[in-house]
């Protein structure tokens, strides 16, 4: 386990200001958290302005070569804060200008080899190093530069404290790290090492806390939540307690700890009264399990009524040969029929999936099979992508073969064939009364305008989210604050990404509502 560093002084000349620039996905949303969580106990405060900060992170992502281009070009854009009139170049600048850091994936496949490049850039880690980032930057206030730490967690176990700054309703909770599934094209497995999971009762604890907090919605993270328990004694009494589905007995094996188990735990605990929802995200078809497909049933039916009526499940492709290729371990048939029998038990579910395009030796037919897929599975959203070879992985050892005009014209496609289905499933919910976590101001108040003089005066837009995941904007004309608050919200519009709705005012509905 990772020790934090609390005890580390807190010098006059500790830089006060601290900017993280987060690239990539949610573990690394996370990850950023936790770090401004660390920092800020040593008295560091967040700021947005790069020209303030006495210390900058930049989190990277490497899982495409665009997302490394990102942040390599956000790093060279801070260049021009280490130059000074000795030094123009910003070359040799001991402690002029802020502390840089590159952490995230970027930073744990680098290695320090950028110093090179840009010798402006102070330190390199990983992301099992973020419990020691305070420690790290006091070494680079004492003066060092130029160190790495990416070395990964050597013991078996996983254990973390979640770490909030101030009051959310939402958290991220981490319950695994790392990921063993090495497809051949994800780059993954070598920059967040091995799985490990935490325990069912350490996550518990955890989530008791936050709940404590003001926590009404949780995000339970992973690369695979489906592997969650893998090597945990299996010492909880919640059932089930050995995993299935249409392929056969899927992983963690009988006697380990498993995710379905950690939702029902989570459910029964009576310190989850406040509890309204919870979310996960990723996991594999091959570890999708019929078990934790039943945890969507009602709950007179078994099921667990916490858990968001929602599932993110990548597929990747629509092609037998194409995931085959890919290393999945699954065929398209046991997906579909994976997801048939989700929306028998829950058919208001709302599905979204991560798919490639372009993978080497994909056939203009075998994508086609992929745009297909949307038709037969209906999603509410898509995240798809242009294949981008990863140097180490094994598929790029292929030929890259699929020239980069077909993958962007294959790419726009299907996201356009996208576009169409949601838009219909969207102006199905027109009518419906949906319960909506309101998360905050919406950026684009431009709803104002259709409003009434009234509206335009005092209005404000918030938006939220559903329990099924999909975006509610609605106005407001009181004072009050909703954020954090479940409303009913009855739907009024809907575009092919949100709906529009109108507040249904009850003043009892926060605490005490069904959600939809
Ligand atoms: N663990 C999750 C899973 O198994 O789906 C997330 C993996 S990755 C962080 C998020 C998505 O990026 C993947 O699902 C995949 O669609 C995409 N991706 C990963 N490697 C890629 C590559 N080399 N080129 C293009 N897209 C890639
Ligand atoms: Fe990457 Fe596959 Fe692991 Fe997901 S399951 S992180 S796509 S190797
Ligand atoms: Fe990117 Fe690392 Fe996430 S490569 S997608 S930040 S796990």
């Amino acid at each position: 386990m990772n020790e934090t560093t609390t005890d580390l002084p807190v010098s006059p000349t500790h830089p006060k200001k601290v900017l993280i620039k987060t690239f990539g996905c949610q573990m690394n949303v996370a990850d950023t958290d936790r770090m401004l969580a660390l920092l800020a106990e040593r008295g560091m405060e967040p700021t947005e302005e790069a020209k303030e900060a006495d210390l900058i992170v930049i989190n990277g992502c490497s899982v495409r070569d665009k997302a490394v281009h990102k942040a390599v070009s956000y790093l060279g854009e801070q260049r021009i804060l280490k130059k000074t009139a000795a030094d123009p170049n910003g070359d040799n600048v001991g402690r002029t200008g802020p502390i840089i850091a590159l952490g995230g994936c970027v930073g744990q496949l680098d290695k320090g080899e950028i110093f090179k490049r840009a010798p402006y850039l102070d330190f390199v880690f990983g992301p099992d190093a973020i419990d020691q980032l305070p420690e790290l930057v006091h070494r680079a206030e004492r003066g060092q530069r130029h160190f790495v730490q990416v070395e990964f967690d050597k013991t078996l176990a996983y254990s973390t404290q979640t770490k909030v700054v101030g009051s959310k309703a939402q958290a991220f909770v981490n319950i695994m790290k790392g990921c063993d599934k090495y497809c051949t094209y994800c780059i993954v497995p070598f920059t967040r090492g091995r799985e490990k999971s935490r325990t069912i009762h350490e996550v518990l604890d955890d989530v008791a806390g936050l709940v404590a907090k003001g926590v009404r919605e949780i995000t339970l993270l992973g690369q695979n939540v489906n592997s969650f328990g893998k090597g945990n004694p299996n010492t909880h009494e919640f059932q089930p307690k050995e995993l299935h589905n249409i392929i056969g007995k899927v992983g963690p094996r009988a006697g380990e700890e498993n995710f379905p188990q950690l939702l029902y735990a989570i459910e029964n605990d009576p310190r989850m009264e406040k509890l309204k929802l919870i979310r996960f995200t990723s996991s594999h078809p091959l570890d999708f399990s019929d078990e934790l497909i039943a945890c969507y049933a009602p709950k007179e039916q078994g099921g667990v009524s916490k858990l968001a009526r929602q599932l993110h499940l990548p597929v990747q492709s629509g092609s037998n040969r194409v995931l085959s290729k890919m290393g999945r371990h699954h065929q398209i048939e046991n997906y579909i029929a994976q997801m048939k029998r989700l929306k028998e038990l829950c058919p208001d579910v709302s599905l979204s999936t991560d798919l490639i395009v372009g993978f080497p030796t994909e056939t203009e037919e075998e994508f086609l099979e992929t745009v297909k897929l949307l038709d037969v599975i209906q999603y509410d959203n898509i995240y798809a992508f242009a294949y981008s070879p990863r140097p180490g992985t094994r598929a790029a050892k292929m030929e890259d073969d699929v020239p980069d005009e077909v993958k962007n014209r294959r790419l726009n496609q299907l996201l356009q064939h996208q576009l169409k289905i949601a838009e219909t499933t969207y102006a199905s919910r027109v009518g419906q009364s949906m319960d909506v976590l309101v998360e905050g101001m919406a950026k684009n108040q431009n709803m104002l305008k259709q409003g009434t003089d009234a509206t335009r005066e005092t209005g404000r837009v918030w938006t939220g989210r559903t329990s099924c995941n999909r975006v509610v904007n609605f106005i407001d004309t009181s004072a009050r604050n909703y954020i954090g608050q479940f409303l009913r919200v009855k739907i009024t519009g809907s575009t092919s990404l949100s709906l529009t709705g109108e507040l249904i005012h009850d003043p009892n509905f926060a605490e005490s509502g069904v959600l939809q």
